[in-house]
Parts: structure tokens; C-alpha cells; sequence
């Protein structure tokens, strides 16, 4: 036996949950609180520490909508296994009457359409994502508060035993899977905290500060409290209120939104190929018009859309963009509405990616810059002027 003394730091994680954590926290805003415990969870998986006989972890989230608590389960299954569409996602409100519980766990054998019935929380469409690597699924219950009694006893077997019986008796097995679930309780008490939106400025005011964001949580683990038994809320590993929103978030979350707008250029089946960017002005203008403190970033989403992806739609479709321009989107206040202006052209792919921060372009987008040599530049095609 060899004698030491050497001081261990059970607070670093292993590659796979660093790998994990620092993806989430690129994807999603404010909200390292939600954040921190899928980390610890998958990291207890990892070690293979997770406790028999259950889900690798239920979570419930809490929190005022449009906070990011479905794009974190989303982007949970985007980092472990490559794709949003992993997550099963259950809006308990659809599912209230005996006919529509058979759509999750189909019908008995011998009641009408019980051959045509595939139910939706099946064990081939939990495993239908998994990869080698990593043998996870994802589940996501959505407004658990208005979930039936059958749905709710269902919910409860998954929580404590991983399991689930289908119609035909099959067994559904959910110890590998990540249960989420999210409710909009106390979403009243918390908007009421929030107060009701004075414009940009009150916006960039009332940002998340600690009070704030504690007083909302209180509001939502109270409402939980209230609502839910003990018997349920003892099967929770962890409950999360995600926090409101305020400008600094809203600016981050723009930026990504950006990211994600360009991307899509690029994944765009018109395939042209550019790349986009937007002055100050411009962002600020989205900022303005994206910010409601009661709507978190899906307003922000609606004015992206709005004032970004339908001109720039226009443009394309219209072909007065190319494959390989530069575009500058800029803001006429006197106006009020978006400029836009081709600042260089014939750019080789190479150079787009970089200027798009190192998104690649891919192969099918990559042919439309052999098309565009042979096409004569077509400024003064058939348009028709739109709003
Ligand atoms: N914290 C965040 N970080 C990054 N993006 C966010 C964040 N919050 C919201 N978004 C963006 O806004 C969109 C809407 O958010 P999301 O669907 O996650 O809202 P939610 O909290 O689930 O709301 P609801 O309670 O209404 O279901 C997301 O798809 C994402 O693009
Ligand atoms: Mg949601």
C-alpha cells in the first residue's frame, strides 16, 4: 500500500457533460439555473450512478413563456443526439377523452382502429433517435396542468418507475429517458411581478435583476406547491422557474436568431447563397419592436420575421440578391422601415463562411455558385413592389 494524501475536485465534470454545458450555454440565454441541472444529471448517468428502475431524470420547468424552457429541451437533444425533432413532445391539453389517450398509448386489442393506431410514446419512437453514442431519449409533457386524470396517471408510473403499459399490454421502458415537463402556473402571479410592458426603455429597466427573478420563482414553486400533490412533486429531481427576459437577454438572443436566419439562407433550397448583416440601427430597430416583456423572444422571433426574413424573401425570390453577395440591412427611421444594399459580390464560398462567423455552407447551396457564372445578373426582373 502506498500512502497519500491527494486532495480530489468532485466539482469538474467529464468531457461529454463539459461538452454538454458549455453547447447549452451557447444556445440558450439566461438561464444557467436550468441549465446546471441537466449537466449534473447527465453527468450521474454517465458515471452510471443513476438510480434503478427510473427516468434518468424528471424535471419540471416553470416560468413565463417565451423564457426558452421548450428550446432548452430541444437544444438539450440537439447537442446530445444532433436533432430538435428527438424531443417527443405531449401537449397534455390534447389529450382528455378516453379516444385521444389512444393516440399515446394506442387502443386495446379488438377496439376499432387498434391495428391503425400507432401510439405516440411507443419504445421504437423512444429509441427512434438514439445514437451509439448516446442510447437517450426525450420526452416532453407540455401544460401538465391540464392534463386529464388518465394522463396524469400515466405521467406518474413514468415519473416513478420508468414504465408504462400500451393498450395491447406491450411495456414501454423510460429509464433512458429524460422526462421534461412544463407548466404555465402561476404564470398570473409572475406576470403581475413583471408588470405590464412601458415600451423599450422599461424594458431595458426591469431586466432580470436578482429580486426580480427571485420573486417570479418564489411566485412559481408556490403555485406548483398548490396545485400539485406531494406524491407527484416528490417524483420532480428538480423544479426550475425560468427567468424573465430583459434587454441584455433579448440582444444575446437576437444575435443567435441572426445566426440561425443566415443559416437557413445558406440550408435554403432557392439556393443563392449570401451572407447578411445588420447595423446598429437595424438591430436596435428589432430590439424595439421584438421586446414585450409578457411574450419573452418569441415577439422578438415575430419582428425577425417580420422586418428581416420576408424582405430579404422578396429579394431573393426576385433575384436581386446572388449567390456570393454581401448584403448590409440597415434602418431609414423617416421611413420607418428596413434598407437594404448590396455591398460586395462574387464572393467565393470560403469567404461567405468566414464572414457568416464559420458556418458552413452546404453542398447543395455550394452548386449554386457554378449556376450563377453562367446567369446573366437580372437587377431589373419581374417585381411586384410589396408592403
Ligand atoms: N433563453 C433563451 N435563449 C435562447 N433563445 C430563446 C430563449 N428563450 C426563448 N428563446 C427563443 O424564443 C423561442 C420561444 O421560446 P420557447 O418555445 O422556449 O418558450 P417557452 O418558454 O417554452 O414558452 P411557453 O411557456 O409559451 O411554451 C425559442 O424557440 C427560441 O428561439
Ligand atoms: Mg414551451
Amino acid at each position: 500500500m502506498l500512502k497519500t494524501n491527494k486532495t480530489l475536485d468532485p466539482t469538474l465534470t467529464g468531457r461529454d457533460a463539459e461538452h454538454l454545458e458549455a453547447n447549452l450555454r451557447r444556445k440558450i440565454v439566461g438561464q444557467d439555473e436550468a441549465i446546471d441541472p441537466i449537466v449534473h444529471i447527465y453527468q450521474t448517468h454517465l458515471a452510471g450512478m443513476s438510480p434503478q428502475g427510473r427516468p434518468i431524470g424528471n424535471f419540471l420547468f416553470l416560468g413565463p413563456t417565451g423564457s426558452g424552457k421548450t428550446r432548452l429541451v430541444e437544444a438539450t437533444a440537439e447537442v446530445l443526439v444532433g436533432e430538435a425533432r428527438a424531443v417527443i413532445k405531449i401537449d397534455c391539453a390534447e389529450f382528455q377523452h378516453s379516444h385521444e389517450i389512444a393516440k399515446l398509448i394506442g387502443s386495446p386489442p379488438g377496439y376499432l382502429g387498434h391495428r391503425e393506431t400507432h401510439p405516440l410514446l411507443s419504445q421504437e419512437a423512444l429509441n427512434q433517435h438514439q445514437t451509439d453514442k448516446v442510447k437517450i431519449s426525450f420526452v416532453l409533457f407540455d401544460e401538465i396542468e391540464k392534463a386529464s386524470d388518465a394522463v396524469w396517471n400515466l405521467l406518474l408510473g413514468i415519473l416513478d418507475k420508468a414504465t408504462l403499459t400500451l393498450g395491447d399490454n406491450r411495456r414501454v421502458d423510460f429509464s433512458r429517458s429524460l422526462i421534461f415537463m412544463t407548466s404555465n402556473l402561476g404564470a398570473a402571479e409572475m406576470s403581475a411581478i413583471l408588470r405590464p410592458p412601458l415600451g423599450f426603455a422599461a424594458g431595458a429597466t426591469a431586466g432580470p435583476d436578482e429580486t426580480l427573478g427571485g420573486k417570479v420563482s418564489r411566485a412559481g414553486v408556490e403555485a406548483a406547491r398548490r396545485k400539485f400533490t406531494p406524491e407527484f412533486m416528490n417524483r420532480i429531481d428538480k423544479v426550475v422557474v425560468f427567468r424573465p427576459l430583459g434587454e441584455p437577454e433579448l440582444r444575446k438572443i437576437l444575435d443567435l436568431e441572426l445566426g440561425l436566419v443566415q443559416q437557413r439562407i445558406f440550408q435554403s433550397s432557392a439556393g443563392a447563397p449570401f451572407v447578411f448583416s445588420l447595423t446598429g440601427d437595424a438591430k436596435s430597430l428589432l430590439l424595439r419592436e421584438g421586446t414585450d416583456l409578457n411574450y419573452g423572444a418569441r415577439h422578438l422571433k415575430r419582428a425577425i420575421e417580420r422586418w428581416l426574413v420576408h424582405p430579404l424573401s422578396n429579394l431573393m425570390a426576385t433575384e436581386q440578391v446572388h449567390s456570393g453577395d454581401v448584403i448590409r440591412v440597415g434602418y431609414d427611421a423617416e421611413a420607418n422601415r428596413m434598407t437594404f444594399h448590396t455591398e460586395a459580390e462574387n464572393l467565393p464560398p470560403y469567404a461567405l463562411a468566414e464572414l457568416a462567423g464559420g458556418l458552413p455552407i452546404p453542398p447543395p447551396a455550394r452548386a449554386a455558385f457554378v449556376a450563377e457564372v453562367e446567369r446573366p445578373r437580372n437587377f431589373g426582373a419581374r417585381t411586384t413592389r410589396r408592403g
